[in-house]
């Protein structure tokens, strides 16, 4: 499955922004929420409709609707919780989970500290959300973890994707379908994404 980009002149406004290191908290927490709801509108581009009836203040006319219910949001704390906003503005009654995790930084492998996720996994769409997929070691964790908990349809949401990440995803979990705003270069030695944003979590929540 090809990795589907997001190109848009105001997308790549808000990443030139994004990532600027001037950039403070407040700014690149906005865009991050906004960049997800773009996302999350493309993620739900083959979501089923159902007719409804509805009245306007003129006349009755038909609609179609999503049921929300089917849907689950899992961020992968910390920094996946960044993106949360910006998909609960869109689809408010979306159910969600939590995986926490954080990657050994010599290593690069990923801690598992928390996992809690919605009942009736296996009969929702799964959103997983994370901005960077650098390596893949925690969208593929992540992914292991609501597979095994039987989840059968999931989606990963990132705002930057590394093509090493990118492809250990495609190879490990190929009926996974991956959105970004942006594919990038490569990873740097320390894997860290170039040109990239920087670490999220610590720009996200202003913890450098
Ligand atoms: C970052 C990011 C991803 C992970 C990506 O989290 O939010 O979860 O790294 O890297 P990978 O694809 O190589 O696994 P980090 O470990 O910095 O934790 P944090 O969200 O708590 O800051
Ligand atoms: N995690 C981040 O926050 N940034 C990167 O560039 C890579 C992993």
């Amino acid at each position: 499955m090809e990795v589907i980009e997001l190109k848009h002149p105001l997308i790549s406004h808000k990443l030139a922004i994004l990532r600027d290191k001037r950039t403070g908290t407040k700014e690149f927490r906005e865009i991050i929420s906004e960049l997800s709801s773009f996302l999350c509108y493309e993620a739900l581009r083959d979501a089923k409709t159902k007719e409804v009836e509805i009245e306007t203040p003129i006349t009755t006319t038909k609609g179609q609707m999503i049921n929300e219910d089917n849907y689950a949001f899992v961020p992968i704390l910390r920094a996946g919780t960044g993106m949360l906003d910006g998909l609960i503005k869109v689809m408010p009654n979306a159910k969600i989970g939590h995986i926490g995790m954080y990657r050994n930084e010599e290593t690069l492998d990923p801690v598992r500290y928390y996992y809690k996720i919605p009942n009736g996994i296996e009969d929702r769409e799964v959103i997983v959300l994370d901005p960077m997929l650098a390596t893949g070691g925690s969208g593929i964790d992540a992914i292991n973890s609501l597979k095994q908990s039987g989840a059968k349809k999931i989606k990963f949401l990132c705002i930057i994707a590394a093509p090493e990440g990118i492809k250990r995803i495609q190879e490990i979990h190929p009926d996974v379908q991956i959105y970004c705003t942006s594919i990038d270069e490569k990873l740097n030695d320390i894997g860290y994404i170039v040109p990239g944003l920087g670490d999220a979590g610590d720009r996200i929540f202003g913890t450098k």
